[in-house]
């Protein structure tokens, strides 16, 4: 459920995207598919531009949680921007539609060739993340005589109280520069005259559920930006990374009004200051599941197995960061006796988990489960681990549906590589 509204839910038995039941999809396009509702994509989209309606801001959709051209095509349907992280995700947003003067670029570790890239674009702005960036950045944009538009990502050492592998704001993450270093690259980056200085930027965390880290980060930044400003630098743009958390299994999402009321009200005081938000997991991970098929049943060591045909290679945040998905079957059944069950896949790996004790009824080989909230960090995080050619992609609208990324195949596997001797 989101705002209200279900976009995933039984109708008479039967799972439906919108007015969609699943198993169609699930029998002519095979599984594992990942299976994206437009609506709940453009709800999530809309949800957040009406709570920062009327104010200076611009929404930059995180390229990195769902990357399929034709959902990046919706991005830039509403005149929204993108936040990428390397020149695959430029490439994508501009192939997509997405205006340059839209694109945030962020990330830790940008080559010459991806700045070069970029610049040529004319992109809005580069979030730096070090002195060695930012000499970089000078380099090719001197070579290429562009200017570059900046902004330093500052760390302000914030604990988000999300899981270790996505805190990124705390001080000893390889993410930003402290607040006394940021002091320093600004004076510096002024004396460069490639450089125009236009922002600051910080991202503490993904799938925040909590208001206060936000809230704590933001007012740290706005301090540093007045600063900044009384000593000349024309700060109008201040990134405040990442969007908020989802609902997974129970968790309460921060009300998206409350969200962009604090953040309006910790920089009130600042004219002419724009927010930035990069919103991913918020705008596409409950617009999507994923579709698997049982193969086996079985048991070892007294537990019970559901192998089906998707597997951590298709969605890997189980296995990375134990995470939840909640596992619905096509076929609703009411008053089903459960019993605490592994969702596996084909890999071979102990760590190979959809779903671990979890309560799930009798499952018959060829049933189809949806595994839900998958839209963020699902396909764009999938690999040809084990050889296995990466899930479709479909996109419905109403009761249609369009593939918007083909199965791979064999040859797609081993599409670039050739058998060379070296004697
Ligand atoms: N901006 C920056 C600079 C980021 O690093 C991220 C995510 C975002 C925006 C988008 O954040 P969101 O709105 O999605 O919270 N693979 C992990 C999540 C990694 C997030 C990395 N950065 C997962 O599956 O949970």
């Amino acid at each position: 459920m989101d705002g209200g509204r279900e976009f995933f839910a039984y109708r008479d038995g039967r799972l439906h995207a919108e007015d969609l039941p699943l198993e169609i999809i699930s029998r002519e396009v095979g599984t594992p598919v990942y299976v994206y509702s437009k609506a709940a994509f453009l709800h999530a989209l809309k949800s957040l531009e009406d709570a920062f309606k009327g104010s200076r801001h611009l929404i930059c959709y995180s390229v990195k949680a769902a990357s399929n051209l034709s959902l990046l095509a919706l991005v830039a349907e509403r005149g929204l921007g993108a936040d990428i992280v390397s020149g695959g995700e430029l490439y994508r947003a501009l192939k997509a539609g997405v205006s340059p003067r839209r694109i945030v670029y962020s990330g830790v570790g940008k080559t010459a060739r991806e700045m070069r890239e970029a610049l040529e674009a004319e992109l809005f702005m580069f979030n730096l993340e070090s002195e060695g960036e930012m000499l970089e950045l000078a380099r090719v944009a001197e070579e290429m005589d562009k200017v570059a538009q900046i902004s330093f990502r500052v760390n302000p050492d914030v604990d988000p109280h999300t899981h270790p592998y996505v805190a990124t704001g705390l001080k000893e993450s390889k993410f930003g520069v402290s607040r006394e270093e940021a002091r320093r690259l600004y004076a510096e980056a002024r004396k460069i005259p490639w450089f125009k200085v236009i922002g600051i930027g910080c991202h503490i965390g993904s799938q925040l559920t909590e208001l206060a880290p936000f809230r704590d980060s933001l007012l740290i930044l706005a301090d540093l930006a007045r600063e900044l400003r009384s000593q000349g630098h024309n700060i109008r743009y201040l990134d405040m990374g990442g969007g908020v958390g989802i609902r997974y299994r129970d968790e309460n999402p921060l009300s998206l009004s409350a969200y962009a009321e604090m953040s309006l009200k910790a920089v009130s005081d600042i004219p002419d200051l724009t927010l930035v938000v990069e919103p991913g997991r918020s705008v596409a991970g409950n617009s999507a599941v994923l579709l698997t098929r049982v193969l086996y049943n079985k048991r070892n060591g007294g537990k019970r197995f559901v192998v089906a045909d998707a597997a951590m290679n298709d969605l890997i945040r189980p296995s990375l960061y134990g995470s939840y998905h909640a596992v619905w079957p096509l076929n609703e059944r009411p008053g089903a006796a459960l019993s605490p069950a592994a969702l596996v896949g084909p890999v071979c790996e102990s760590g190979d988990f959809l779903a671990k004790d979890r309560e799930l009824p009798d499952l018959a080989p060829g049933d189809c489960l949806a595994v839900k909230s998958a839209g963020a960090y699902g396909f764009s995080m999938s690999s040809n681990y084990n050889s296995r050619p990466r899930a479709a992609e479909v996109l419905v609208s109403g009761g249609d549906f369009r593939v918007i990324r083909e199965r791979e195949d064999y040859e797609s596997l081993v599409s670039g590589e050739d058998i060379l001797q070296l004697n």
